[in-house]
């Protein structure tokens, strides 16, 4: 905690085809959007979410704050994929203290990785049933090596990440900020370039969480295989740029064929979600990040579900001063969300 500094900070999300960074102002009556912008980074500058050019993308990182005025060096930044894991257990009931120095010996058993290895971090939820003696504890592990990475690059950038949160517990964040939930179990789906983050809440804790490789890259792969362009113009072509290198019987077959894989994982996710949960039934799944703006899988997954699918408005509660263009938000608001989730957090959060 820094004493006597504001506890305002900025929400940085550093996505593997862009940086997105977010300010939200609180007054006592409302959250006010402040700044929000966003620009691409160099492809294959972060790979399985690990970073391979920092000076690269802290030099993107500096343009980011330059072009959009931002003044703030707190930032808040948060990690995702395969390097974190994010597991509700179940334990003896024990205080907070009795926690601390068990907690080590208790995970060791959820996490694939050495022990050493990894920052731990939990919360207690409370006791599973009155009476019960057991309480149900949400751990959170992460590789050091990958903490690490991410705070030397944003410090390379010349800012202080004062906050190093979950992509899914920003996702959660923003969403229970915007829309009001009444006893429903809701899944949240992100997908970004590189990574889909799968997320079940109920009673507003993550009782579910799976992190999978797959996102809108493989569609521009998949353009680039056939018509052997360069990944900038194969990017173009998936977002609409008229082109006469690929039909667009070719460029739909692709989007529909990398669409039908991600319905199958995330089915897949629910399958297992539900084995486990039979009373949980999901009624509504909002999805996030550049995939969201995909109509044809978001009909597909209300089709093969039969789920309600919504995409997320991260600025839905905010109050927005006019310079802001609504048609820009509007069509970055899937994309905004994690950061504007991390925008949310305050110096002094724990
Ligand atoms: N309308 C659209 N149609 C197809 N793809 C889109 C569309 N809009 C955005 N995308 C794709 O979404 C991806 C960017 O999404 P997002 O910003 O959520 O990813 P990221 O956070 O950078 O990546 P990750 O979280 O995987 O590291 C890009 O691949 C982009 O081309
Ligand atoms: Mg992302």
């Amino acid at each position: 905690m820094i004493v006597g500094k504001s506890p305002h900070l900025v929400g940085l999300d550093i996505g593997s085809s862009s940086l997105k960074a977010g300010e939200i102002m609180v007054t006592k009556k409302r959250l006010t959007l402040k700044n929000f912008g966003m620009i691409s980074i160099a492809p294959g500058a972060i790979e399985e979410g690990s970073i391979t050019d920092p000076e690269n993308i802290a030099d993107s990182i500096r343009e980011l704050f330059k072009a959009n005025n931002i003044k703030e060096k707190n930032v808040a930044i948060s990690i995702g994929g395969y390097s974190v894991i994010v597991k509700q257990i179940e334990l003896q009931t024990a205080t907070e203290k009795q926690l601390q120095e068990t907690i080590h010996l208790e995970a060791e058993q959820y996490i694939p990785f050495d022990i050493s290895e990894v920052n731990l971090d939990y919360q207690i939820l409370g006791e599973t049933e009155v009476g019960s003696n057991q309480m149900s504890v949400i751990l959170v592990a992460a590789k050091k090596e990958m903490i690490n990475e991410y705070i030397d690059l944003v410090q390379l950038a010349g800012l202080n990440p004062c906050i190093i949160d979950v992509d899914a517990f920003a996702l959660q964040n923003i969403f229970e900020t915007n829309y009001d939930i009444i006893d429903e179990n809701v899944m949240l789906i992100d997908i970004g370039a590189n990574k889909t983050s799968l997320n079940i809440l109920k009673d507003h804790s993550s009782i579910f969480m799976r992190d999978v490789s797959m996102g809108c890259d493989q569609i521009t792969q998949q353009i680039i295989s056939l018509t052997d362009c360069s990944f900038t113009e194969a990017e173009q072509i998936k977002l609409g740029k008229r082109t006469d290198k690929i039909s667009p019987d070719d460029l739909k077959q692709i989007v529909s064929s990398v669409i039908s894989e991600w319905s199958i994982e995330i089915k897949r996710a629910l399958d297992s979600y539900d084995s486990t949960n039979p009373d949980g039934q999901i009624k509504r799944v909002i999805l996030s990040g550049g995939g969201a703006n995909i109509k044809e899988f978001r009909q597909l997954l209300m089709d093969e579900t039969s789920f309600e699918v919504e995409i997320i408005n991260p600025f839905k509660k905010l109050h927005i001063a006019k310079r802001f263009d609504p048609s820009y938000l509007e069509q970055i608001a899937p994309q905004a969300s994690i950061c504007m989730g991390l925008a949310l957090r305050r110096v002094d959060d724990k």
